[in-house]
Formats: structure tokens, sequence, C-alpha cells
């Protein structure tokens, strides 16, 4: 006789595409019912690819198909795919249903290591991310994900993305230490940015994240142009001098037609392991004024901790080498709100930030 327990054991032994976990494990299952002779199985899953569903349903009957003869429904929920252009009708990536441009005003707040930290949560959370280091200054990301030096591999006129802790990574950088930096000599921002566009072979991902150079220059514009950017992170650190560049930030996202999914308060208090007392070095919640102010949210605030800077100088992000620390749930969460606001701006069609008018600074 089939019965839910069994159900639930061939469930486990589906895997989600891309990933060696289960979708039981992604508690992706959301009900199982047994009526007479008919099976309902209802999923909910962070991607809206429709190969992933294909193969899904493929995998569950197959499964389902040795507990005996039975009538069997299954139901996926997906988000809404999104926008299929940018505001200057491009999309040179149509595979990837999300973009996320990761920004500051001002160099050294962070945003890398938020945006590394954002993409392992987010992959932890079971959506199939890419990252790509746009900071075609001053790359850090092979060395914050542990690649440096590992060389991409390159198919024609097509290069490989290197996968690093389940998520597929590119970055300038990666193409210089190959000694392809003459692609880029004399080439303008632009083209260079568009170029790594064109070239990368992403496959099909959930999300991918963008590790941009400080500061509002062309390399943002670059991508708004080419792409359907789906929202905006701002990171920033709490004294007041980053806060006027952060102003920056923000309005360069409105200016560039980007939904703003939040600002990250970076190096927010410094927490003593020795006393566990907590110190407001740069100052703390200095943010929320910014974020009223645009209408948008405080994502999370990230204390300073000496692993956060060790993971990013090892190649092991805290989110790898310490999931279940305090700072590695606060990156989850931030993770979470971000991916549920990506899911608001695919549904909402984007949001009209152009009204925003701050008026407060
Ligand atoms: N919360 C934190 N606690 C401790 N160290 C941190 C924290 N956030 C960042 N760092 C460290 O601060 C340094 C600068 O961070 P990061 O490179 O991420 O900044 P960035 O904004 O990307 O800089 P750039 O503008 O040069 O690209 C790095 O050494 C990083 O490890
Ligand atoms: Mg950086």
């Amino acid at each position: 006789m089939i019965n839910i327990t069994k159900v639930q054991e061939k469930l486990k032994e589906v895997l989600y595409p891309s990933f060696h976990k289960s979708i039981v494990e992604f508690d992706f299952v959301k009900d199982i019912e047994i009526v007479d002779n008919k099976l309902s199985i209802t999923l909910d899953i962070p991607s809206s690819d429709p190969k992933v569903e294909e193969q899904l349903r493929s995998e569950i009957s197959k499964r389902i198909s040795f507990l005996g003869d039975i009538n069997l429904d299954i139901t996926i929920i997906k988000p809404k795919l999104p926008r299929e252009t940018s505001s200057h009708g491009k999309n040179l990536l149509p595979n990837i249903q999300n973009f996320v441009m990761v920004s500051s005003g001002k160099g050294g707040v962070g945003k890398s290591t938020t945006t590394v930290n954002l993409a392992i949560a987010l992959a932890q959370q079971g959506k199939r991310v890419g990252l790509l280091d746009a900071d075609i200054y001053g790359p850090n990301i092979p060395r914050m994900m542990g690649i440096e030096g590992q060389e991409p591999i390159f198919l024609g006129k097509t290069i490989k993305p290197i996968l690093a802790h389940n998520i597929k990574v590119m970055s300038i950088g990666s193409l210089i230490a190959r000694g392809a930096s003459l692609i880029w000599k004399g080439a303008m921002v632009t083209q260079a940015i568009e170029q790594m566009l064109e070239d990368i072979d992403w496959g099909s991902l959930d999300v991918l994240l963008f590790d941009m150079p400080p500061g509002t220059g062309d390399a943002q514009l670059a991508l708004a142009q080419s792409l359907p950017v789906t929202s905006g992170v701002c990171v920033t650190t709490p004294q007041k001098v980053a806060l006027d560049d952060t102003i920056r930030s923000m309005d360069m996202f409105t200016q560039l037609h980007i939904p703003i999914a939040g600002i990250v308060e970076n190096m927010s208090g410094f927490i003593c392991p020795d006393s566990g007392k907590e110190y407001d070095i740069f100052g703390k919640g200095t943010t929320q004024p910014l974020a009223d102010a645009y209408s948008t949210e405080v994502l999370g605030e990230i204390p300073i901790e000496p692993a956060i800077r060790e993971g990013g100088d090892s190649g092991l992000p805290i989110t790898v080498l310490a999931p279940n620390c305090e700072t590695s749930k606060r990156y989850q969460d931030i993770a979470t709100k971000l991916w549920d606001k990506l899911i608001e701006v695919n549904e909402d069609g984007g949001v009209d930030n152009q009204s925003i008018q701050p008026t407060i600074f």
C-alpha cells in the first residue's frame, strides 16, 4: 500500500537539478496528498526555468512509479518570468532570470565580501547562482572565492565560468591571469563589459550577481543598458562620510531605473570575541533614515568580524566555513529578503522609483 512516508522516501531520492541536494532537503516539497488512487504532490521551487520543471516532473514520475500503479498529479509553483529587456531594449543574457547589481558609492566598504557571501547564501537556499566580478579596475573575487590562479576554459570564442562553492564565477581577474588582458587594452569599459557578457557561457541561472567597481561610473551604466537589471543592493558602512557616497549610489540606481532591493550596513558594530560585548566602531543603525528616504529597507547589519576578513583572504567565505554562525545567519536573512524583492519586482514588472524624491538629505 502506498502511503505518505513511502512517497517522502522516494522524493528524498530526487536531486534538485544542478545540486547534490534533494528537493526534500531543500524543503521544496510543500504538500503530499493521497486520496483513493490519486497522489498529489506540490512543490515550490525558486526557478522559473522550464527545463528545471521538466526535469523534476520526469524524475518524480520515475521514482514514484516504483511504488506501484497510482494516478500522479504534480503541481509546481515557480516564480513569475522576469522582465525581458533593459530600458534600452537589450538583454544579452536571456537564459538568466534575475540580475542583481551590488554597488556602493565608496571603495572598501565590503561590496565584494557582501556579494560573495550573498551569492553563497542564495546557492545554499537552492538557487542556481552566478557571480560576475565586474570590477575591472581591482578584481578581488578570484581570491575571495578561492580560485586565484585557476584558468578559465576557453571553448572557441566562449569562456566557461569557474565553479566554486556551487557558484559559477567569472572575473576579469581570471582572464587577466591567463594573459588575456590584451583583449581589454585600449577598449573602453563599456565594450569590455559587453564583451564579457557576450563571451561567457553561463548556461541557465536563477540569478547572476554583479560585484561592481566603487562609484557610479561607466560599468554600472553599461550593465543597465545591456540587461534588465532586476534589483540593486547598496553596501555601506555606518559612518556619515560613507553615507554621503551611498546617496550617490542610490541616486544612480534611481536614474538607471533599477529597483532598489535595499541597503546592507556592513562593519556595523563589533562583537568582542572575548567578552561578547558589542562595540560601536563606525556607528550603527545610521542607514535607516537613508533607506526610509528612498522607500527601501535596510536588508541587514553585518558586524566587523575577523572571520569575515579571514574568509575573504583564504577563499573560504564565512558562509561556507561556518554556515550556522550568527553572521552567516544574517547573510542568509539578507539573501531571503533579496530573493523576496526579486519576486516582487518580477510580479510588478518593476517598481517605479523615479517618483522617489528624497528630501531629508
Ligand atoms: N564585516 C566585515 N568584517 C571584517 N572585515 C571585513 C568586513 N567586510 C569587509 N571586510 C574586509 O574589508 C576589506 C574590504 O572589503 P571588500 O574588498 O569586500 O570591499 P569593497 O567595497 O569590495 O572594496 P573595493 O571598493 O576596493 O572593491 C577586505 O579585506 C574584507 O575582508
Ligand atoms: Mg570590491
